[in-house]
């Protein structure tokens, strides 16, 4: 069987840790609110200057030295992103140059906080038809330098934060690997979450006006979110579970984007999940939108939660609105 492994993984946050206790400093908010809303306790926030792929040429070095492959057998490079360095070209260039990987395909993908899953479900295609054998598969994020830090950006600014994380995925005769992705999207919802500007539809795409106005920050329907991601998440952890005939208790663990710990807890009870099965570390990175799975999928694998064999499933659900979710034995 041909089937696509994920043979080396690897992340990396920037250094400096901003408690919710520094929030305050900025904007009308506190330390209890940010815990009790939202579980997070802590985020990671890049110093000046440095940018999106700055996180995930580190992140993708650890994946590739556990993978044990020279960067050079890459064939495609693809990362999930929606906070390139630049507005064109993509973050998969900048790691193509930086890593000397040879000059193989690179893009990026624009899926909010389900643009790994979207990325890797790409590189599982790839290399299951056999077009390629070693795809690098990345998820990061700059989001602290588009954060509106005055009491009217205050829904967004507690929540998002910096950080990346990669995975190398290789061929495998085996029967481990990823054994299904599912994705989707629903438009219609687009302005619930979202970044107006810089804009094509304007000309400059980015004008004193646009600031002024607050456009080109983040923006977003929190209610409406967390009603539409607590309906999602379930349905989609279910089409990878019905998909591939499991019953929850065939499931090791579920990876779900980290977006809030309340939502995490309101899809464990629906589904009537065990706490342990449902992993979260939000309270240490806050909400890392695409670079979230992968970043959690690490912190999972060094806490050594994660054996072989095991059925994992990752879930994402975020702007677009798009959600995913990918079944792996591991
Ligand atoms: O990763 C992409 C997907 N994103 C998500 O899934 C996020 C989904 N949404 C959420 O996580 C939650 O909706 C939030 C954490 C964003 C907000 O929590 P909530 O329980 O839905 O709060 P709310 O919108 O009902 O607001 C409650 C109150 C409001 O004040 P009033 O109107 O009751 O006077 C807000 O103005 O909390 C106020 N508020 C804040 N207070 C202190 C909003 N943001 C803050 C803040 N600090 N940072």
């Amino acid at each position: 069987m041909n089937r696509t492994k994920i043979a080396g993984i690897g992340y990396h946050v920037p250094e400096r840790i901003v408690l919710n206790k520094e929030l305050e400093n900025y904007m009308d908010t506190s330390d209890e609110w940010i815990r009790t809303r939202s579980g997070i306790e802590e985020r990671r926030w890049v110093e000046p200057g440095m940018g999106t792929s700055d996180l995930a040429i580190e992140a993708s070095k650890k994946a590739i030295k556990m993978a044990d492959i020279d960067p050079q057998a890459i064939d495609l490079i693809i990362v999930g992103t929606l906070t390139s360095d630049y507005f064109f070209p993509g973050v998969s260039a900048q790691i193509q140059d930086a890593l000397d990987i040879g000059t193989v395909g690179a893009f990026d993908v624009k899926a909010a906080c389900s643009a790994f899953i979207y990325s890797l479900s790409i590189g599982d295609q790839f290399i299951k038809t056999g077009e390629y054998k070693t795809v690098l598969v990345v998820g990061a994020e700059v989001q602290s330098t588009a954060l509106d830090l005055s009491d009217s950006g205050r829904m967004t600014a507690v929540l998002f934060a910096d950080g990346a994380g990669a995975a190398v995925l290789t061929k495998n005769d085996g029967d481990s690997g990823i054994l299904s992705t599912h994705l989707h999207c629903q438009g219609k919802y687009l302005k619930e979450l979202w970044c107006e500007g810089p804009s094509s539809r304007e000309n400059p795409r980015l004008s004193t006006d646009m600031i002024k106005e607050g456009r080109h920050f983040p923006s977003m329907n929190g209610r409406e979110v967390f009603k539409n991601a607590v309906r999602r998440f379930p349905e989609v952890i279910k089409e990878a579970m019905d998909t591939n005939g499991f019953t929850i208790d065939d499931i090791s663990l579920i990876i779900p984007h980290q977006a809030n710990e309340r939502i995490t807890k309101t899809v464990r009870k629906k589904m009537g999940i065990e706490k342990s099965k449902l992993f979260s570390n939000i309270h240490k990175f806050g909400n890392t939108t695409g670079a979230s799975i992968p970043i959690a999928l690490c912190d999972a694998y060094d806490q050594g939660i994660i054996f072989d064999e095991d059925i994992i499933i990752l879930a994402a659900f975020g702007a677009g609105f798009t959600w995913a979710s990918a079944a792996i034995r591991w």
